[in-house]
């Protein structure tokens, strides 16, 4: 055998090798070539019958071509891994050049932006901050509250009742406002420090504010059937009326950042405080300048209350307050609609982001 022939030999394995367009038919390919019977294993072992010079000459020669077809085998072999990986690129691909999917940030609803300005400025004041069942009993809503049933009293808030009765068969109700809160907090106050009070210690003034939702069978421009109280609480052995002014004027001139914000106590009447105000305020100045504003209602918890409370009127005196935390986001913001609120539009509330 000529060395032209191991040539041709060589060149049609690379012919076949290129010819293979999967890694198995490579693998056949190579077979015919340097396999158990393939072309090259087939010529080695003709060398036996060949003199020992002739045998080295022949065996070299046959070597050479060996390493040539198996350089062009593992050439081929990364050509079709190559083209493989770029296949499996191609079909995974992603389409970088997509726009991305915007997401705006979110942001607080205005009258959680006001209960949260509300509790920030009582804490900054040493008030707690209590949270109470929306699903109130008539004892707490009215009765605790120095409103018994068949009160006339009880007709100034209409009132949603629901169809549970307590262990005594009395009504539970969607409380009307958060005024229940002042004696459930009064009773947990109390437990809290029993232990320090049966010890020969002392009970802490309570001092708190009770935000939440309260309803109302109520609805128009300024009334929701959902609304928003924040309930004021303090009670200790010298709080007085003067107390509460101070309190108050405090809260609101922070509340809208005026220093020259002026206030009027209205006398009025509620059940549970004696004597009782409405708390009206005047902008000084601005688009609201000289307008009375009605915010709160509140007065010297009555001595009936604080009995309910399970304390001594002779010992405790206080007062509470109820205000209207949507009626403070319209003021601070001008908004004129209150449905505006609760109807959820986004292009409203996007506005307070
Ligand atoms: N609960 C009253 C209402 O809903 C508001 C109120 C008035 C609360 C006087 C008070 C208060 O704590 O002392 O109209």
């Amino acid at each position: 055998m000529t060395t032209d022939e191991l040539d041709s030999i060589v060149a049609s394995a690379r012919r076949a090798f290129a010819g293979a367009a999967t890694p198995a038919h490579l693998e056949n390919a190579k077979a015919q070539f340097t396999g158990k019977a393939g072309r090259i294993t087939d010529l080695m072992k003709g060398l036996g019958a060949l003199s020992v010079e002739a045998k080295k000459a022949r065996g070299a020669a046959i070597n050479a071509a060996k390493q040539a077809i198996e350089a062009a085998l593992s050439e081929r072999r990364q050509q079709l891994a190559d083209a493989e990986l770029q296949a499996q690129l191609k079909a995974e691909a992603l389409d970088i050049s997509l726009p991305g999917r915007l997401r705006e940030p979110g942001g607080l609803h205005p009258v959680s932006l006001t209960m949260e300005r509300i509790e920030r400025i009582f804490a900054s004041m040493g008030f707690d901050v209590a949270d109470g069942p929306e699903i109130e009993s008539d004892w707490h809503s009215f009765t605790s509250l120095n409103n018994p049933p068949n009160h006339p009293a009880r007709s100034m808030q209409d009132t949603f009742y629901v169809d549970i009765d307590g262990d005594d068969g009395i009504p539970y109700n969607l409380r009307p406002h958060t005024s229940p809160m002042q004696v459930r907090y009064a009773h947990q106050h109390i437990k809290k420090y029993a232990d320090q009070v049966k010890a020969g210690g002392t009970m802490p003034e309570i001092r708190v504010i009770a935000p939440g939702r309260t309803y109302r069978v109520d609805s128009d421009a300024t009334h929701s059937p959902m609304f928003h109280q924040c309930e004021g609480l303090w009670l200790g052995e010298n709080v007085s009326f003067k107390d509460l002014k101070v309190v108050f004027t405090d809260f609101c001139r922070t509340f809208f950042e005026s220093d020259d914000l002026a206030l009027r106590f209205r006398p009025s009447f509620f059940p549970f405080t004696e004597p009782s105000a409405e708390i009206d305020i005047q902008f000084q100045s601005g688009p609201m300048a000289g307008r009375w504003l009605e915010v709160a209602g509140s007065g010297q918890v009555h001595p009936a209350v604080v009995r309910n409370m399970g304390l001594d009127p002779e010992h405790y005196i206080g007062f509470a307050f109820g205000m209207g935390p949507d009626r403070l986001t319209m003021l601070r913001y001008g908004v004129n609609d209150l449905r505006l609120f609760f109807d959820g539009d986004i292009r409203f509330l996007r506005q307070f982001r």
